[in-house]
């Protein structure tokens, strides 16, 4: 996609687990790209930080090999490679006991450059990590943290994590990362209601019927085994990028795009959400595993044979939530994700109202609500549907069409990765995308008791057969009201 390509101010970005998966696979081949637009200035320079015991030129291989392995060909350009492998330097670093973080002292110097600590590491090391910045006099006025999810299991983990990074950095310094917030259709979804007078009139619960947020995968447990059974779908993709799709759709317009103003506004919705308590949680929410199957045409394994042991973990949630105020009084958001599923998507549905009354008879057919897809992955883009009356002669009979806003038919060139907009929000200190800390532990407040009534009522996670949209319950959940799930392939 085309956009005006601002350079930002020299910095340097120090990667914790500079030699680990989310480096390779994401942050080294944003930066590339960064690189390959011009938007670095003199002197910017890369240091990877870890265990491992690597030299520059070992770290510059990984980098180089991450690079042709996770960034289109078309898209490689050796002369810049180049340079941007010229940046990378490599420090080895224990983040338990501290050793290495002299010797990252002194590659870094003493320069006022700007500072980005980008902790791609285990939550456990969070807090020594930054405590050893601290120590080392590594923290400077225009240092930054960045931190990855999960931000703690529970309200009272978060908070302690919370508590020992803001010892260590101001909170103006602490980027909380959901890279959900960097993908386009997600920014999309703030222009979409504040850049256009049509939809915010009607945005309200006398206009609209409900709301649907799916993020629906088919991988299975990829090679996260230790972290994903520990955590479960509840905690690894509702907490984070699912309650932040619905606050974008149920927040009141901000004031501005100022971080604050945004973030204050996010977090009333989630003040806002009704508890769902150990009572209400076996008629609004759903858990599933998923079971052997098929997928990508071949037949999969199901998540315990993956696992290799027994296990109760869900892999698929979904849930009733409500927002209690007066905007949302009435409008169920209902919510579903999970591993495994017939295909990958993740898309927002409005549903409006019906038609107070319909003018035509019963031989126009039925007249579907009209409904908004913001469909964020793959084929990113805005389907209104409407209804029309079918072409030809023959009477008037009615059918449902999309006005479809595709994002890759309207716009040339490349999507850019959600990393590569968050990384450069981070050097130029724009919060905005990123979560403060009272959003993650209200987040954690309604989560919280969900889990609690799952552990409590040893509430089932109930089997599905992989390839499919998870187990009959969740189709249950929304039938229950007289709805149906946005046919999402
Ligand atoms: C991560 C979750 O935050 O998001 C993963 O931990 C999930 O389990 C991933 O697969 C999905 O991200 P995306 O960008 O591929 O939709």
């Amino acid at each position: 996609m085309t956009s005006q390509i601002i350079p930002v101010d020299p910095f340097d970005f120090i990667i914790f687990g500079g030699t680990g998966d989310l480096s390779e696979r994401k942050l080294l081949p944003a930066l590339y790209h960064r690189q390959r637009d011009h938007q670095f200035s003199e002197p910017t320079r890369i240091i990877g930080a870890s265990r491992t015991k690597m030299d520059d030129k070992e770290f510059r291989a990984f980098a180089k090999k991450a690079i042709s392995d996770h960034v289109k060909p078309e898209y490689i350009e050796e002369a810049e490679l180049k340079t941007f492998l010229d940046r990378l330097s490599y420090v080895t670093v224990d983040a338990k006991s501290g050793d290495g973080f002299a010797e990252l002292k002194k590659s870094v110097g003493d320069s006022k450059r700007i500072r980005v600590f980008y902790l791609a590491v285990a939550p456990s090391l969070f807090g020594d990590i930054s405590d050893h910045l601290k120590a080392h006099k590594l923290v400077t006025a225009d240092s930054r943290i960045v931190v990855e999810k999960p931000i703690g299991r529970d309200l009272e983990s978060a908070k302690a994590l919370n508590d020992i990074i803001g010892d260590d950095f101001g909170e103006h310094q602490i980027f909380r990362i959901d890279h959900y917030l960097g993908k386009e259709t997600v920014q999309n979804l703030m222009a979409l209601r504040f850049a256009n007078a049509l939809y915010e009139p009607l945005w309200n619960s006398a206009h609209i019927d409900h709301v649907q947020i799916t993020v629906a995968e088919t991988v299975g447990l990829e090679d996260r085994v230790t972290y994903y059974d520990k955590a479960g779908a509840l905690r690894d993709m509702v907490q984070n990028h699912i309650l932040q799709l619905l606050c974008l759709v149920a927040m009141e317009a901000p004031a501005s795009m100022d971080a604050n103003a945004v973030r204050d506004e996010k977090l009333k919705v989630l003040n806002a959400l009704k508890r769902v308590n150990g009572n209400e949680a076996p008629k609004q929410t759903v858990r599933g595993q998923y079971r052997a199957g098929a997928s990508a045409g071949g037949p999969v394994k199901g998540y315990i044979e993956e696992l290799g042991a027994d296990s109760t973990t869900e892999t698929f949630v979904a849930i009733k939530a409500e927002i209690a105020n007066w905007r949302w009084a009435g409008v169920p958001f209902y919510l579903r994700t999970g591993k495994r599923l017939a295909s990958r998507v993740s898309e927002i549905v409005i549903e409006f109202k019906p038609i107070p009354h319909s003018i035509f008879g019963e031989s126009a057919g039925p007249i579907f609500n009209n409904q908004l897809v913001i469909r964020l992955q793959p084929d990113e883009g805005v389907k209104q549907f409407i209804m029309i009356k079918d072409p030809g002669p023959g009477g008037m009979r009615l059918r449902q069409i999309p006005l479809d806003m595709s994002f890759a038919q309207s716009f040339d060139g490349r999507a850019p990765d959600a990393y590569e907009r968050l990384i450069m929000d981070v050097v130029r200190g724009n919060q905005t995308l990123f979560m403060r800390r009272d959003e993650v532990e209200a987040a954690w407040k309604w989560i919280d008791p969900i889990q609690h009534a799952w552990e409590g009522s040893r509430q089932e996670a109930q089997g599905y057969t992989a390839g499919t949209w998870g187990p009959s319950a969740s189709i249950a959940l929304i039938e229950r009201d007289g709805r149906t799930w946005h046919e999402s392939n």
